[in-house]
């Protein structure tokens, strides 16, 4: 048993740190790029689906894990689950998670330091005069390690270090000094900033300042039903992907946040709270930035077969040109606030991708906090070099299938199990109303013993079998 008796200093910050863990590079890279990918309105119907019948059981399940934890002095998966099992191995299932969590920050907290990078060069001018192919360059270059203009040798890496130098400082100061902190200065700049950028991706016009669509064709293209592909299974796959990673569950960190919530606090109405604010940031603002700007200069076929390809080169290579239009002080302006709200939606979900670890290390090995924290920097770092070292040859993308994608769906999986048929559903969802400021509706217990597990195999299974890709 930890002597671990940290908690959140209040109800507001402990929302704003779950909406700030599940409001992340997701909600504004791969959610617009997957829904396009997956027929722009055809995506949005089994996307909301998927919400309601796995994302929001998996959050009061999450939720009420952790809380049941932090009641009996565990912080961390692996002994949370061990005291919900009857059997030892459902703690190495908790140990499974505690990985997915250093393998997912190594890649994320890598697009973490672009973001850092870009604000950086946003507010020197690096891009101000540069044509589009000059800033497509300039990525390229980055990626590839290649001479910095900064004359910085390997500046990713400058970068990466300094972000993971950042995440580990901010870890190592405790929950509510560090990460509900940052979490409260983050969330809100974040919609400040999110808010202006939507709205002037939902304003622009065609032949204003070179526009050549008016931002309803991107919206359109995101909006309008395609019903033709609604049965295909990749689609509901790649909604269900979306979905968890979106909310980060099926990795612990919803655990360990909710570990810290006192006693018997309400659980059922938070979890939904920082859940609807989650996707309000998707579906409201991720959907109205990159997209209907990319469309509004480049047009539907054009952003289409970028979009094929991953959504990092509209997001770093295209957005930057494109603000220019806009005229030199807002060009400037709104690159620092759409790569500074990048980085405080990606600071705020890698900061929870520690705190499992942490936990860990204290409850298993008494660690005191900021040896953990520091531990947690190396090992993402030793992980994460091989992405950051060989971006260009697609290593990278097979981080975020196997640990980004996979991991997520098979542990949700095995968590669902152990919390319905295993802990028993009965006193699972004790937990989940106990406490409760909402009458949480009878028919989700129903789903969440029988609905979520089966399509979480079904997911799981449909992942097996579908190509990847
Ligand atoms: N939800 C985060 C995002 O959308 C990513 C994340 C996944 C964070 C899992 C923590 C755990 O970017």
């Amino acid at each position: 048993m930890s002597a671990n008796k940290e908690s959140w200093g209040s109800r507001v910050g402990l929302i704003l740190a779950m909406a700030g863990n599940a409001v992340g590079l997701g909600n504004f890279l791969r959610f617009p790029v997957q829904a396009v990918q997956n027929g722009g309105g055809a995506f949005i119907i089994p996307y909301l689906i998927c919400f309601l019948v796995m994302g929001i059981p998996l959050l009061w399940i999450e939720w009420s894990m952790g809380r049941f934890g932090g009641k009996h002095g565990h912080h961390s998966t692996p002994f949370i689950v061990d005291t919900m099992g009857k059997n030892r191995l459902w703690k190495y299932v908790g140990v499974f998670g505690i990985w997915t969590n250093i393998a997912v920050a190594a890649y994320y907290c890598y697009i973490e330091s672009w973001t850092l990078s870009y604000v950086f060069h946003s507010v020197i001018g690096t891009f101000s005069g540069l044509d589009q192919e000059g800033v497509a360059n300039f990525f390229g270059a980055y990626v590839s390690l290649g001479t910095s203009t900064l004359g910085v040798p390997y500046e990713p890496i400058v970068f990466y270090v300094l972000c993971l130098l950042l995440n580990t400082w901010i870890l190592s100061q405790g929950l509510a000094s560090g990460v509900e902190r940052v979490a409260k200065i983050g969330m809100p700049m974040l919609i400040l900033f999110g808010l202006f950028l939507a709205f002037r991706g939902v304003t622009l016009t065609a032949g204003e300042n070179g526009a050549i669509n008016d931002s309803s064709v991107g919206l359109n293209f995101l909006w309008t039903p395609n019903f033709d592909r609604l049965w295909s299974p990749t689609v509901w796959l790649a909604a269900a992907g979306q979905i968890f990673f979106t909310l980060s569950v099926g990795m612990g960190t919803v655990h360990c946040y909710a570990s810290y919530v006192r006693g018997n606090d309400d659980i059922a109405l938070n979890a939904m709270s920082a859940g609807w604010m989650n996707e309000f940031v998707e579906v409201v603002l991720g959907a109205a930035i990159l997209i209907p700007i990319s469309i509004g200069y480049l047009g539907v076929d054009r952003v289409s077969e970028m979009v094929q390809s991953g959504g990092l080169g509209l997001a770093f290579q295209t957005l930057p040109y494109l603000f220019y239009q806009w005229g030199d002080l807002l060009g400037a302006l709104s690159g620092v606030m759409w790569f500074g709200l990048l980085f405080f939606a990606g600071i705020t979900s890698s900061l929870a991708m520690g705190t499992p670890w942490i936990g860990f290390l204290q409850d298993e090995f008494n660690w005191g906090r900021k040896s953990a924290a520091w531990s947690f920097g190396l090992f993402v770092f030793l992980l994460g070099m091989p992405t950051v070292l060989f971006f260009k040859y697609g290593v990278f993308d097979e981080y975020d299938y196997w640990a980004g994608t996979v991991s997520l769906v098979v542990f949700a999986l095995f968590e669902t199990i152990l919390f319905s048929w295993v802990f028993g559903i009965r006193k699972g969802w004790r937990e989940i109303t106990s406490g409760s400021d909402i009458k949480v509706p009878g028919f989700y217990k129903f789903i969440i013993k029988f609905i979520t597990p089966l399509l979480l195999l079904w997911v799981f299974l449909g992942s097996l079998f579908t190509p990847k890709g």
